[in-house]
């Protein structure tokens, strides 16, 4: 596997991912399952984040103890599907910032169309969590990394749940700095440039819609 590409083996992560991907998992179910499976990709995502020393009085004395400077932390869902994700991250990390990309692919070429964006300031400062379950062509992440490196961000980090190998290497080759932390890699990209086997369409099996 390319340098900068986790799969996350976990079994936990792995059972998860089999339920997501049934067909007769319903709305609820599988948007238990994607705030689940990314607060577990999430601990291991976020391994590096900056800790500061705080100072706090115990019962027996006072001392210096690291906690998490989350005020640093953003996290960018790609709308709609990343939305689920988001509440993974936050119960990991609270005070994280969220900003919002709205892309969606055409159904006919697959290229992404962005329809929103609002990034929390000062985005140069920030860890940056782009947030979104499906990896399929790449582009509408592709897409996102661009946009927010035109605002001024540096330190990104990219999530998925399952990723096409062609997603992986499309977004590899425009953004070897940028890691990416998946859940699974999966076949390849069917006739529609949907994945195989996949899960279908994440944002329609979190909103219920068709
Ligand atoms: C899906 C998914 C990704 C994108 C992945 O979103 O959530 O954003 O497709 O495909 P790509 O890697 O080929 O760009 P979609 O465009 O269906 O929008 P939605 O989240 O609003 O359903
Ligand atoms: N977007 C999805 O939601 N699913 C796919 O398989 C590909 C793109």
């Amino acid at each position: 596997m390319k340098e900068n590409v986790f799969i996350m083996e976990h079994p936990l992560i792995q059972h998860k991912i089999s339920m997501l991907r049934d067909e007769r998992t319903g709305t609820n179910e599988f948007r238990r399952l994607i705030e689940e499976i990314t607060v577990l990709m999430g601990y291991e995502a976020l391994r590096d984040l900056p800790l500061e020393d705080i100072k706090i009085k115990t019962p027996i004395e006072t001392c210096y103890s690291p906690m998490v400077s989350g005020k640093k932390l953003a996290i960018v869902p790609i709308l709609r599907a990343g939305l689920g994700m988001t509440g993974g991250i936050l119960t990991l990390v609270p005070s994280a910032k969220v900003g919002h990309i709205g892309l969606y692919r055409d159904e006919e070429t697959h290229e992404p169309h962005e329809y929103f964006c609002k990034l929390p300031a000062p985005i140069d400062q920030r860890t940056i969590l782009v947030l979104d379950p499906m990896l399929a062509t790449g582009g509408s992440a592709v897409a996102a990394v661009n946009f927010i490196k035109q605002h001024g961000g540096k330190n990104i980090k990219f999530m998925c749940i399952i990723a096409a190998p062609e997603g992986i290497k499309h977004f590899h080759e425009c953004h070897p700095d940028v890691p990416i932390y998946c859940g699974h890699l999966d076949r390849c990209l069917n006739e529609n440039a949907y994945i195989c086997p996949g899960l279908g369409d994440a944002g329609d099996r979190i909103f219920g819609t068709k």
